[in-house]
């Protein structure tokens, strides 16, 4: 049988997901932090894992060149892309959260300008809200942003939140709470079930 192919990306979530499987039973001994290789196997040969980006994940799980995806919510919410989510490992939490400085009042009728990597999130969130703003796309260091007068607000992940106490910023509201999870492709999902399904299981198995 080919081998299953998951997708993640490297870094914090994949160190912790991959003692994650290794406790569910699946190893992969060739795997180390520092580790340059985009493509390894599990040390029983059944499973591949492809090293993409973050924000690639759902694509590659959507269209089919992994079966499975191991990706934080946050991704997941800026990228409604079509698969299934089966799990939450409980692992990667953090808070989507708006930020800005603690005496930060939102105002009634002028644009207010929110900076953020989420965009999609960001326009929907205040738009439920009933609030007008202007997002401004950023990559990275998004806490600079009301810092140097560029954006009244920020959309991000908060984890020990200690990015934004170094930076004099408090959260103003939750969004939502982030967690890495598992997503499947429909199709993966329909002709290789019981062995997607095993895996989910002995997830779930090394979960409790
Ligand atoms: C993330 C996020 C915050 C920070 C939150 O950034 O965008 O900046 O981590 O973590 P904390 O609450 O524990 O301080 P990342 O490290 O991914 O870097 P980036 O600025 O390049 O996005």
């Amino acid at each position: 049988m080919t081998h299953l192919t998951i997708a993640m990306a490297k870094g914090r979530t994949a160190d912790k997901a991959l003692a994650f499987f290794e406790k569910a039973g699946i190893r992969f001994s060739e795997y180390h932090d520092k580790s340059r290789k985009l493509v390894i196997y599990d040390d029983e040969n059944k499973v591949k894992l492809i090293f993409v980006k973050a924000v690639d994940v759902p694509t590659y799980v959507e269209k089919g060149a992994a079966d499975i995806g191991i990706v934080g919510k946050d991704t997941i919410m800026e990228d409604p892309v079509d698969v299934y989510e089966l799990l939450d490992l409980g692992i990667g939490k953090c808070q989507l959260a708006v930020a800005g400085f603690p005496d930060k009042q939102f105002p009634s009728s002028a644009l207010l300008t929110v900076a953020s990597k989420y965009p999609t999130v960001t326009k929907a969130y205040f738009d439920s809200k009933g609030i007008r703003i202007e997002t401004i796309k950023l990559n990275g260091s998004i806490e600079l942003a009301p810092l140097i007068g560029m954006a009244d607000v920020i959309v991000d992940i908060v984890e020990s939140g200690k990015t934004l106490k170094e930076n004099g910023l408090v959260v103003l509201e939750t969004i939502a709470d982030v967690s890495a999870r598992l997503i499947v492709n429909k199709a993966s999902y329909a002709t290789r079930t019981s062995q997607i399904q095993q895996v989910i299981s002995d997830l779930k198995a090394a979960l409790e």
